[in-house]
């Protein structure tokens, strides 16, 4: 039966995160809140079907309301919990896990907590709000490949998705290319957030390394970082005026 009611599509921000889940996936939502992805993803046919968590009932509720709502409470499963704690992720057959709007690094705290995610067949799909750089150092450490990487702005924001699978072997990044990503940075000007991140990321590094010039710190590894960048931004030949409006 058709539900009368129909999800507004989804933000840039969460409508880049579902881009990365699979055809006929069983996602595993962690830090749901209110529902939007699997609601979403289910809606479009998208996914089988869905498990929901949340550490606290507050979010949960609004999940499940939301849910309710849009008629799809028979789909989703839905658990109050710590992360991927007492999910029963192999018995719901999850095949892509999403952790969506929650700090780099409790994104990663989260992931070493579950060794169900060290599997070559499950696809991780993160959206760091913050320490971008230590998420993409925790997978390059723990033996996860990164498979996809996509920007979004949002809110005059930029966002960064990754989407990263187990494969047991360690991956060496350079400091730009854990703060960019190697596939960002290989795409470079042909997506058209990426100048205005990078421009982000070089203003914010010159004001750090300026900060510690004039404080009398260690500033060997944030010069090695802007001249990173800086020549990232060389190679890809663009204007850097130009860009800085978007945000
Ligand atoms: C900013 S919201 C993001 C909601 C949604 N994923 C999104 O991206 O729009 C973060 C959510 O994660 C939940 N959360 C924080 N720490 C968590 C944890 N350790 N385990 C599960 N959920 C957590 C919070 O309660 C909150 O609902």
């Amino acid at each position: 039966m058709t539900h009368p009611f129909k999800l507004p599509p989804l933000d840039e921000r969460l409508s880049a995160a579902a881009s990365l889940v699979r055809n006929g996936a069983v996602i595993a939502d962690i830090g749901t809140d209110h529902g939007y992805i699997p609601i979403s993803l289910l809606q479009e046919g998208k996914i089988r079907a869905a498990a929901a968590s949340d550490i606290r009932s507050g979010p949960l509720n609004r999940a499940i309301a939301n849910a309710e709502k849009y008629g799809m409470t028979e789909k989703i499963r839905f658990f109050l919990t710590d992360g991927l704690q007492n999910i029963p992720l192999s018995d719901l057959g999850v095949t892509d896990i999403i952790i969506c709007g929650m700090g780099g690094e409790l994104i990663s705290e989260i992931l070493s907590a579950c060794p169900y995610v060290q599997n070559e067949n499950i696809r991780l799909i993160l959206q760091p709000m913050s320490a971008v750089e230590a998420l993409r150092g925790y997978l390059a450490d723990n033996g996860f490949s990164i498979t996809e990487e996509r920007l979004a702005h949002s809110n005059h924001k930029l966002y960064q998705c990754i989407a990263a699978q187990y494969d047991g072997t360690t991956h060496a990044y350079t400091p730009a290319q854990l703060l960019l990503g190697k596939r960002i940075i290989e795409r470079g000007t042909a997506d058209p957030l990426f100048a205005p991140l990078l421009e982000k990321y070089i203003g914010k590094t010159q004001r750090e390394y300026a900060g510690k010039l004039r404080g009398g710190a260690n500033a060997e590894q944030t010069q090695m970082l802007l001249h990173e960048l800086l020549q990232i931004a060389k190679e890809k030949g663009f204007d850097r005026d130009e860009h800085t409006k978007i945000l």
